[in-house]
């Protein structure tokens, strides 16, 4: 009888030690995909840029790029969609900001040719104080990075004042439910979005005819997002 009870409080420990651990990995994993550091960071840029290769092309296609246009990613990540954009504004420039330097290292590698000609610039920082002035770019994108903006009011006001009249703003977000069930996503560094939510959010900023573009091109866990476009009025 002691034996038995001995062995149910074994159990138990066992099964407090799994979740303990898998709530350790989902942490670790969420921290990455927030700010990926060190070796762990550099596998996990490389996994990200595989799995959010064709989230990143499709993206840029929203853009509606012109050969002549000056562009900025915020949070670049590995630098895959950069090095689409590049293709695309054969007289323009880019410009990206991150705030981890281990994606900075592997984004500046990646576009190496670009940024050796001053097509391409990347930068270390925060979307919430952009190193930019007013007016400067025609287009401002990013990919799977809103879930970390703390008060994404902050950042969207800051993207807002660097962009030129007629400007757009493109954000891509994975789709809400999905992405709820995934464990990193539950550990507090993300905060979840629908479009509408998002588009809402762009409004309260000043950016109007918000258009919301949904897509079914996976990443990993997740099969669906949506873009949501903004504009920046043409009498700011
Ligand atoms: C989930 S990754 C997405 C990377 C890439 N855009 C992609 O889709 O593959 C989020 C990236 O945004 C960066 N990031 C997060 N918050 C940021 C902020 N406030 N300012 C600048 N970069 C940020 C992180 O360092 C990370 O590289």
């Amino acid at each position: 009888m002691q034996h038995l009870r001995h062995s149910t409080r074994v159990n138990a420990l066992v099964r407090s030690i799994r979740k303990m651990e898998k709530l350790m990995l989902a942490h670790a994993l969420a921290q990455q995909a927030r700010q990926p550091k060190g070796l762990l960071g550099r596998l996990f840029g490389m996994g990200m840029g595989r799995m959010n290769q064709g989230v990143n092309e499709w993206v840029v296609s929203l853009l509606d790029l012109q050969p002549d246009h000056v562009a900025l990613e915020l949070g670049f990540g590995p630098g895959k969609a950069l090095a689409v954009a590049e293709r695309l504004v054969t007289n323009g420039r880019l410009c990206g900001l991150e705030m981890s330097p281990t994606m900075l290292d592997q984004a500046s590698r990646l576009n190496r040719p670009a940024i050796q000609t001053g097509k391409i610039s990347l930068r270390l920082g925060e979307a919430a104080s952009l190193p930019y002035p007013n007016a400067m770019f025609d287009r401002v994108f990013c990919v799977n990075v809103i879930y970390f903006w703390a008060k994404p009011e902050r950042e969207l006001a800051e993207i807002f004042r660097v962009c030129k009249k007629g400007a757009r703003l493109a954000i891509y977000i994975g789709d809400k439910d999905q992405m709820a069930a995934v464990p990193m996503t539950k550990t507090g560094l993300f905060r979840l979005y629908s479009p509408e939510e998002v588009s809402s959010l762009l409004e309260s900023q000043g950016f109007t005819n918000c258009e919301i573009h949904r897509s079914s091109i996976s990443q990993g866990p997740i099969s669906r997002g949506s873009c949501v476009v903004g504009t920046v009025p043409a009498d700011r």
